[in-house]
């Protein structure tokens, strides 16, 4: 991979004409770039950003130049606003494209499989582009008019995906505004949040004199329904967005109840009901809102046993919350789709736009089996949202908010099913090739296998490997500690020279019950991933151990 070098000066000495803000410059920038020469840079720019962007990518940016975070911040220290203009538009974008875009991480880049954040299919950046245009706001329909309706259309076309319900169902509820099968937000956080805010509203709902919930607060909530302490049970993998939102509301995140998993990492089921009976038979009046299935754990990509978990919640009479914020576009994938059976029995459903759909930054959405699930978060005002409107921003934790289903059902158009299934099955059997050329090399351990894309694994010397096995009990914690510095040491060093990435963690595994295990996480998801990168990807790992081991 190249560096890239500047054609043009730097931001600071590049020439700067005067230029004045008044009222004929501001009425142009609503209307066309300033001049014929802002407008051929303007072109210039966006013919590679729209047509080229991943050769633009490849050339231009590694996965990260090698220029200190430090020597970064110290570059952007002016914290005063010009009176007037500093720049035109054209100079602006030649900085974003030859100053900034250099220092940004080339997630595009094959090499970068630390996170789920990845290259994208080059049209998203122009659904992106006429969504800004348009500018519609989904909050109401006096904004956004059609958009509303291709938005209700699209939620239908997921609910489908994910819960199959009857051709008669989706005729009654695809544009009925009374009801609603999910909705847009801005990321897998909130459609968590939203998901339990939901089951808090309908489970601590109005009775007797009490108001629900909603209205009255928690304090009033637990004593009209006597009870003392509300929890959530996930897998002790679950997303730490859970946490955020028992802390929104005012649940209090110590009530996330983090449930031990089995030697695939999926929830155990015996300590669950160990957990469920323990929390029924104690002193205190507990309650649980919520069971969440995981459908692609965010560290190890595990997917919960999902039917097992639906039966349970429907013998208790529990919230039944997936988030498959990661896994659930392997719904359109007919060879893999059975690692997410049972998700068509929950009560909630998250799904990520911006994971396994491809789209950019940002969408999430959550959906719900029950259409008139979302009237517990229903709130109206007088000049927006009203009672009886068709307005989606009734039930919706967002307020304004960009049209990003329409990104998705163009985009779902573009690809069809079969396009995602390629995608994902890819993911699916590069992690699976990956694990086996993991383990046939003496230098690593493959930590967690891949059930979906995502796998972990470490450095692990077989000259440690033997002084472990004949170690002292009392030897064996530094031992661990020298293993666990390794794998920390070799991350940071790949990181740092810049040609690729894999993130790191420290996991809690079967294989070593009591330590914690610092492994590298490799996310699988750019089609431009080659079981032959990832071995690159590994020849560098042992590259940086040998100079290491030879350092010392
Ligand atoms: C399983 C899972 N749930 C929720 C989230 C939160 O998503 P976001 O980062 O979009 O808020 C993530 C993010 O990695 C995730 O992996």
């Amino acid at each position: 991979m190249t560096n890239y070098v500047p054609t043009t000066p730097p931001v600071s000495v590049r020439k700067r004409t005067h230029l004045v803000a008044d009222r004929e410059a501001l009425m142009r920038i609503f209307i066309r770039p300033e001049s014929d020469a802002a407008r051929m840079t303007l072109l210039k720019y966006m013919d590679q950003i729209l047509f080229g962007l991943h050769d633009f990518l490849t050339r231009h940016v590694g996965v990260t130049q090698e220029i200190s975070l430090k020597e970064l911040s110290e570059r952007f220290v002016g914290s005063t606003i010009g009176r007037h203009p500093e720049k035109k538009l054209a100079d602006v974008i030649t900085d974003l494209i030859e100053d900034i875009a250099p220092h940004a991480v080339n997630v595009a880049s094959p090499y970068f499989v630390g996170h789920m954040t990845s290259a994208l299919p080059f049209f998203m950046v122009h659904l992106k582009t006429i969504v800004a245009a348009l500018n519609q706001n989904v909050i109401k329909l006096e904004t956004s008019k059609v958009v509303s309706v291709i938005e209700k259309q699209v939620l239908a076309k997921i609910h489908r995906l994910i819960f199959q319900e009857s051709e008669a169902f989706y005729q009654e509820h695809v544009q009925n505004p009374q009801t609603s099968l999910g909705c847009f937000i801005e990321d897998g956080t909130l459609a968590n949040i939203t998901a339990l805010w939901v089951a808090r509203n309908a489970l601590l709902t109005a009775k007797d004199h009490f108001a629900g919930i909603e209205t009255e607060g928690v304090s009033a909530a637990y004593q009209a329904h006597g009870i003392e302490r509300l929890v959530v049970l996930v897998s002790r993998l679950g997303h730490y967005s859970l946490k955020k939102a028992c802390g929104v509301l005012g649940i209090g995140n110590r009530n996330v109840i983090p449930i031990e998993v089995d030697a695939q990492n999926r929830m155990d089921m015996h300590c669950l009901r160990q957990n469920i009976d323990e929390l029924h038979d104690s002193s205190k009046k507990n309650r649980i809102l919520a069971i969440v299935g995981i459908a692609g754990a965010t560290e190890t990509g595990s997917v919960d046993p999902l039917g097992r978990l639906a039966a349970i919640c429907a013998e208790h009479r529990i919230h039944f919350h997936v988030d498959a914020a990661w896994g659930g576009p392997t719904l359109m994938s007919e060879k893999y789709r059975h690692l997410l059976a049972g998700i068509e029995q929950a009560d909630s459903v998250t799904i990520d736009g911006h994971k396994q759909f491809y789209m950019p930054m940002t969408c999430g959405m959550v959906y719900f089996k029950n259409p008139s699930l979302l009237d517990a978060i229903e709130y109206h005002a007088g000049y927006v949202n009203r009672p009886g409107s068709v307005d989606l921003g009734r039930k919706s934790l967002s307020g304004s908010r960009e049209a990003s289903s329409l990104i998705l059902d163009s985009t779902l158009k573009i690809m069809g099913t079969q396009g995602y299934a390629l995608l994902i099955e890819h993911g699916i059997e590069i992690a699976r090739q990956f694990a086996v050329e993991i383990e046939s090399r003496p230098l690593f351990e493959l930590i967690t296998r891949p059930e979906l894309n995502i796998l972990t694994y470490r450095l692990f010397p077989p000259e440690i490997r033997s002084r472990l096995q004949l170690a002292a009990t009392e030897e064996t914690v530094a031992i661990y500690d020298q293993i666990n510095a390794i794998n920390r040491k070799v991350q940071q060093l790949q990181r740092e020279a810049g040609k690729s990435f894999v993130s790191r963690t420290t996991l809690r595994v079967h294989q070593y019950p009591g330590q914690d295990t610092v492994v590298f996480r490799c996310v699988i998801m750019n089609p431009m991933t080659t079981l032959d990168v990832l071995c690159e990807i590994l020849d560098e790992q042992e590259a940086i151990w040998h100079r290491i081991a030879n350092e010392e």
